[in-house]
């Protein structure tokens, strides 16, 4: 890993210092924040602000305007009052170890991980969705990356692994290997430092590591459709043109967890017996449609069918009418 950080590793402008400084700022601007959003503007802020007395003796407005386009502009406020507790409480020494570095403002686990290991050698294991999917597929840690097991077995690997002269260079290779190489979905293995020792690799399913997250269970959909039919033609609506099935054709219909009342309601009578139940699912939802025998009614978007499977219906529809003709 340390060859290859030296050999391949990212060539970034916060790496071409060891200044504690400009380290804690370029940390906090990669905090939910992309790389190359950050390396245009960490030299400019750095030129604005050269050092912590520059920002602590700034103005917030002024600090919050260097921050332009990188947003989550709270962290500029944190880096500013972190900034005057170092020049009042520490003499404007900045901490060395991850834990003082913890107690700051905008400072979490991480970022104390990355500093302290970066600018000061400490062996701190900086530990993040990247790092968990690499060391997850190198030593085939089973869990889903939301796993709190999971991540516990990873921190342990990682602290292993920055128990060594240069932790700050191994943590920033874990970072440029899960950023351009041990991609989530397409990673390669080819150019990875770690394919020979990588389990997961030798296991031939890189990608299948970590186990997905948990889908949130579905939420239900109810419907009730209308099932309008005089002589052969059957009533269909047409879908506004924006949201769920834009534009398609459909049963009238209502939802809701009142679906059947919020039916009677716009056909202005209670619905007549019901002819068929049935579900479908969409990506987030599940829908449970019941059709109902019913009274033509006026209604905007409407249009009489003589032969309604040839209309451009929603899936949906098209398996109620289908449904309530008794398949
Ligand atoms: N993301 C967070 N810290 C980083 C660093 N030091 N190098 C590259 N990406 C990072």
């Amino acid at each position: 890993m340390l060859a290859f950080y030296r050999g391949h590793g990212r060539a970034l402008p916060w790496r071409e210092t060891r200044a504690p400084y400009g380290i804690w700022i370029a940390e906090v601007m990669l905090q939910q924040t992309r790389v190359e959003t950050v390396v245009p503007r960490f030299p400019v802020f750095l030129r604005r602000f050269p050092d912590i007395f520059a920002l602590a003796a700034a103005k917030e407005a002024s600090v919050c305007q260097a921050w332009a386009g990188l947003g989550y502009y709270g962290r500029a406020r944190n880096l500013h009052r972190a900034a005057a507790m170092i020049v009042r409480q520490l003499d404007g020494r900045l901490p060395s170890d991850a834990s003082a570095w913890r107690r700051l403002p905008g400072v979490g686990e991480y970022t104390a991980a990355a500093i302290a290991s970066i600018a000061f050698g400490e062996r701190a294991a900086a530990v993040d969705g990247n790092v968990v999917r690499v060391l997850a597929r190198v030593f085939a840690l089973p869990g889903r990356a939301s796993d709190p097991g999971l991540l516990r077995a990873v921190r342990a690997k990682a602290q292993g692994l920055v128990a060594c002269e240069h932790p700050g260079d191994i943590n920033q290779a874990l970072m440029d290997v899960g950023a351009t190489l041990c991609r989530p979905a397409t990673p390669a293995c080819a150019a990875c430092p770690l394919r020979s020792l990588c389990r997961a690799r030798r296991e031939g399913n890189a990608a299948a590591y970590p186990g997905k997250k948990a889908r949130a269970p579905r939420r239900i959909l109810r419907i009730a459709f209308a099932f309008v039919e005089i002589g052969s033609a059957l009533l269909l609506e047409r879908r506004p043109l924006d949201g769920l099935w834009a534009g398609l054709w459909e049963l009238p219909s209502a939802s809701g967890p009142s679906a059947k009342r919020n039916l009677g309601r716009r056909l202005g009578h209670a619905p007549g017996p019901l002819l068929a139940r049935v579900g479908h699912d969409l990506s987030h939802r599940r829908v449970l449609a019941s059709v109902y025998r019913a009274q033509a009614t006026r209604g905007s978007r409407q249009k009489w069918w003589r032969d309604p499977l040839a209309a451009p219906l929603s899936a949906l529809a098209r398996k109620a009418i289908v449904a309530a003709r008794g398949g």
